[in-house]
């Protein structure tokens, strides 16, 4: 019967895809700080029959039968993310980081409304208020930025900012900023102008889970975040709110922006915020700062900038100006000897998005495959010769081979 039959007789052409993926995988070393790996429980879950279930609505209140055990999952789920960020209401069901943020803005604003958020040349994500995003075509947008001087986001900045424009609603939250946010900074300007707080924790989401990074609660009203990055779950979004706001954030999650609930993925979530829970969690979370505080060590006594001069957090950027290399190429030659980057704009960047001064590197991935401090120095050597010879092959072989001996020393599926 069709449905019995695995996927490598159904279909060898995606079968071989995902064989080649895991390859890749294996043998290079994933520094992209939104991207991990997530145990085989977590997969096993979202690889499971509960993908099949339509379950428009929320727990005990359905709009199709059959939702008994599904109930069940939500609920765990829900409860477990209450319990790992300290908050009051949880909705497990956004089918994204960006989707969360949707419902934020459409539930708790108007259209038209002032949102300040940060810039996203400066760290903030499109869904902060970019003019090419739903959040900056239906919002007036006014952005912060970092200070020139600490390339920090300065508390005395978003207090003048927040009385200057009196926002609605405060962001504060970022894709490429490695120092801890200053949480009650953000608190404190909301309450000036009487605006909501967001935090997105997209990123620093594991990190607050395991201890390693400031909890945005009891500062923030309401806390989006994505379950894939440093939380090490399956792809997906998360809300977390002050009680007061959670009917209004779940009515806008559904009916308002999604339809039936990705029920294998709440599974998924589930599984990773117990897996969250747990010693080696906590562990896990302080080794991936720690690493990425080594690798900012080493990269700066090599002779690299980075921006703010080093991370409280899972990642670092790199200024590359000066080195006589952009962004772009550097990505592209660290692609070469298996070391995965994305290029990223710095403060003031001269070269346009699709180029950049610089390169964003974080260290989640591969603490989960188990580097340690030796490791560490290792992957600053090979990222020094890359970026310093990007354009000779022969020298780009060389890292290849150490690349490759890194990842069969430390391997990532047994
Ligand atoms: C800070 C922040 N918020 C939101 C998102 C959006 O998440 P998704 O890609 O799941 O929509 C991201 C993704 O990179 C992010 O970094």
């Amino acid at each position: 019967m069709v449905l019995q039959t695995s996927l490598s007789q159904t279909d060898p052409a995606i079968f071989e895809l995902i064989q080649k993926e895991a390859q890749r995988k294996e043998l290079s070393l994933e520094l992209i700080p939104s991207e991990n790996c997530v145990s085989a429980a977590t997969r096993e879950a979202v690889g499971s029959i509960l993908t099949d279930k339509y379950c428009e609505g929320y727990p005990g209140a359905r709009y199709y039968g059959g939702c008994v055990n599904y109930d069940e999952v939500e609920r765990l789920a829900v409860e477990r993310a209450k319990t790992l960020f300290s908050a009051e209401t949880a909705n497990v069901q956004p089918h994204s980081g960006s989707t969360a943020n949707m419902a934020v803005y459409y539930s708790l604003l108007k259209p038209g409304d002032t949102v300040l958020g940060p810039r996203l040349d400066h760290g903030g994500h499109l869904t902060h208020g970019s003019p090419v995003n739903f959040s900056g075509k239906y919002f007036r947008i006014v952005a912060y930025g970092l200070d020139p001087q600490t390339q920090r986001y300065e508390r005395d900045e978003i207090i003048r900012l927040a009385r200057e424009h009196k926002p609605k609603m405060i962001i504060a939250g970022a894709s490429a900023y490695s120092r801890q946010l200053d949480w009650e900074a953000f608190r404190i300007a909301a309450d000036e102008v009487g605006a909501i707080f967001m935090a997105d924790i997209a990123h620093y989401a594991g990190l607050i889970a395991g201890g390693a990074y400031q909890n945005p609660f009891p500062f923030a009203d309401v806390v989006t975040s994505t379950t894939h990055k440093t939380l090490r779950g399956p792809r997906g979004g998360l809300i977390l709110a002050k009680k007061v706001f959670a009917s209004a954030l779940d009515k806008m999650i559904f009916p308002g922006i999604q339809g039936g609930p990705h029920m294998h993925q709440v599974a998924g979530k589930a599984v990773a915020f117990l897996e969250a829970q747990s010693p080696e969690f906590k562990k896990y979370a302080r080794q991936v700062v720690k690493n990425a505080q080594l690798l900012a060590e080493e990269l700066l006594k090599k002779g690299f900038k980075i921006v703010s001069g080093g991370t409280d957090s899972h990642l670092l950027l790199l200024d590359l100006r000066g080195l006589g290399v952009t962004g772009a190429q550097a990505e592209v030659a660290l692609d070469q000897v298996g070391i995965t980057v994305n290029k990223n704009t710095v403060p003031d960047d001269p070269q346009p998005p699709k180029v950049t001064s610089g390169i964003r590197i974080g260290t989640p991935a591969i603490t989960s495959r188990g580097f340690d401090s030796t490791d560490i120095r290792e992957v600053a050597n090979c990222i020094e010769m890359v970026v310093k010879n990007f354009s000779k092959s022969q020298e780009l072989e060389k890292v290849r081979g150490r690349v490759i001996e890194l990842c069969q020393k430390r391997p990532l599926f047994k």
